[in-house]
């Protein structure tokens, strides 16, 4: 199988700035790479300040007229984006795969989750109500407008280049905010992609531009839009040192954010948990895009009595996944992203056993395959000081902590600053309550391993960030509230 594109057009290769397709202003262009093979594949602008201040520009001057534009019409685009979108699933899924790793199931799958946020937002544009307060006075009326926040930045990651992106730029169409955008330097082509489809689906010019650049020109992109007071709102998906970043800088002009940063997910096997279930949603949660998800568990703590059981299983599983690239429809674990990713898990693996875990599968790169792949490991014997039960592993490796009392892995489990999503299985109902009230996350799995909708909100507490992505409290971080007071009547 190829991960040829069919439609050229896909790939215009350029920034979208003001409704043109235009070269970065210095001329200069960066390579993407397969993370396969490392070979450069393609090349896209490597924009500087004066690109980001030309999309800034543009996407300001159209903020009025956009806004302006009623939210029917604005939802009427967002529906055709979003069916075109869907018409070149096999396409837009090819490229994900090829520019990102990730199996082409997974790949032609994330299409869809990001179609599914397009036309959730397509729908909450015409219900972003405001309301109509009861007057405390006589002769007087009162009302709370939902207005746009303005000129919104979207700072997108790599490992879901199309739905993050669909996730941030829907709901600020929706709202009647304009868009400027930085995708991630590893995978710029799927997001140029989806903007030149929104281009086809009626998006006015200026609304929606986007810049790519290198990792090393992104903070000259990205601190244009920090230090102009015209940009009200970044949105980002990332790392929490650059969440806290942007968050220092965004200060200065108080804009508002929607971070949704690193993860440390516990999962937590009870003894009254239906261990198979367990297992199955452990694969689920821990293996999707190899691992590199930020909701993705990466502190397993298995209780003592199902503890043995419990790794039997997963072992079974873990050592019949197949590893290959995506372009061959039996792999289940793609490439890692890149080589840094790579040397991560590998300090991970060899951090653990050096403490005293045990490897169980895997353990080590699988050089033989490709620069970037990284075996799916099991590890047992983890505990709270190793380098893997504190900081995001980001790649197909499980590490097992055996837990005592509920109380301790309580403890345990929120021991981190972070709080992103939290995973457990049991069956006792008022266990159940208890742990989904004490998770300190902003997301929690009972007895489920997929968590993600379009309908539900998504985001963090603590150090993985604030702000909710989709729901119907998708629209509130790119809307204010306006009170309008009329008296004299
Ligand atoms: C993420 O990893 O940032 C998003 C994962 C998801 O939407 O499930």
């Amino acid at each position: 199988m190829t991960l040829t594109i069919q439609h050229d057009d896909l790939l215009p290769g350029r920034n979208f700035i003001a409704g043109q397709w235009r070269e970065a202003l210095e001329g200069q262009r960066f390579g993407v790479t397969d993370p396969a093979t490392d070979a450069v594949f393609a090349t896209v602008p490597d924009s500087g300040a004066l690109d980001a201040a030309a999309a800034l520009e543009a996407a300001h001057a159209a903020f009025p007229i956009w806004r302006a534009v009623p939210a029917k019409q604005r939802a009427q685009i967002l529906n055709r984006w979003n069916a075109l979108i869907l018409a070149h699933q096999d396409d837009l899924g090819r490229l994900i795969s090829r520019e990102q790793g990730k199996p082409l199931a997974e790949g032609r799958g994330e299409v869809a989750y990001a179609s599914s946020y397009v036309e959730w937002f397509a729908a909450e544009a015409t219900r972003a109500n405001g309301d109509v307060i009861p007057a405390s006075v006589p002769g007087r009326r009162m009302f709370a407008l939902r207005e746009p926040v303005g000129v919104v930045a979207a700072i997108t990651p790599w490992n879901f280049p199309a739905a993050m992106i669909a996730r941030k730029i829907a709901p600020a169409l929706a709202a009647g905010c304009t868009v400027v955008c930085k995708p991630a330097e590893d995978t710029p082509l799927t997001s140029l992609a989806l903007v030149k489809l929104a281009e086809e689906a009626g998006v006015p010019a200026g609304v929606l531009n986007i810049v790519t650049a290198s990792r090393e020109r992104t903070p000259e992109v990205v601190d244009v839009w920090l230090d102009d007071p015209r940009v009200r709102k970044i949105t980002f998906t990332g790392s929490t040192p650059v969440g806290k970043h942007l968050a220092r800088r965004a200060a200065d002009t108080l804009k508002r954010l929607s971070l949704e940063l690193g993860g440390n997910a516990p999962f937590i096997v009870f003894e009254d948990a239906d261990l198979d279930a367990a297992v199955e949603g452990l694969m689920v949660a821990k293996f999707r895009n190899g691992g590199q998800t930020c909701v993705s568990p990466n502190r397993v703590f298995v209780q003592s009595s199902v503890h043995d059981a419990f790794v039997e299983k997963l072992a079974a599983r873990i050592s019949a996944l197949k590893v290959g690239p995506a372009s061959d429809s039996a792999s289940q674990i793609g490439p890692m992203i890149n080589a840094r990713a790579v040397d991560k898990i590998e300090r991970h693996v060899q951090d653990a056993v050096a403490r005293g875990a045990v490897t169980r599968v895997g353990g080590a790169r699988l050089a033989a395959l490709g620069p970037n792949y990284f075996a799916p490991t099991l590890l047992v014997g983890a505990d709270g000081g190793m380098a893997c039960a504190c900081e995001e592993t980001f790649g197909p490796m499980v590490a097992i902590t055996r837990f005592e009392t509920e109380a301790d892995v309580t403890r345990a489990a929120n021991d981190t600053p972070f709080g992103l999503a939290g995973y457990f299985y049991a069956t006792d109902l008022r266990r159940i309550w208890r742990m989904a009230e004490a998770l300190q996350t902003g997301l929690v799995g009972v007895n489920e391993g997929a968590l993600a909708a379009e309908a539900a909100p998504f985001g963090g507490v603590k150090e993985s960030g604030y702000g909710r992505e989709g729901s119907v409290h998708g629209l509130d971080d790119y809307t204010q509230l306006k009170y309008v007071c009329q008296g004299q009547l």
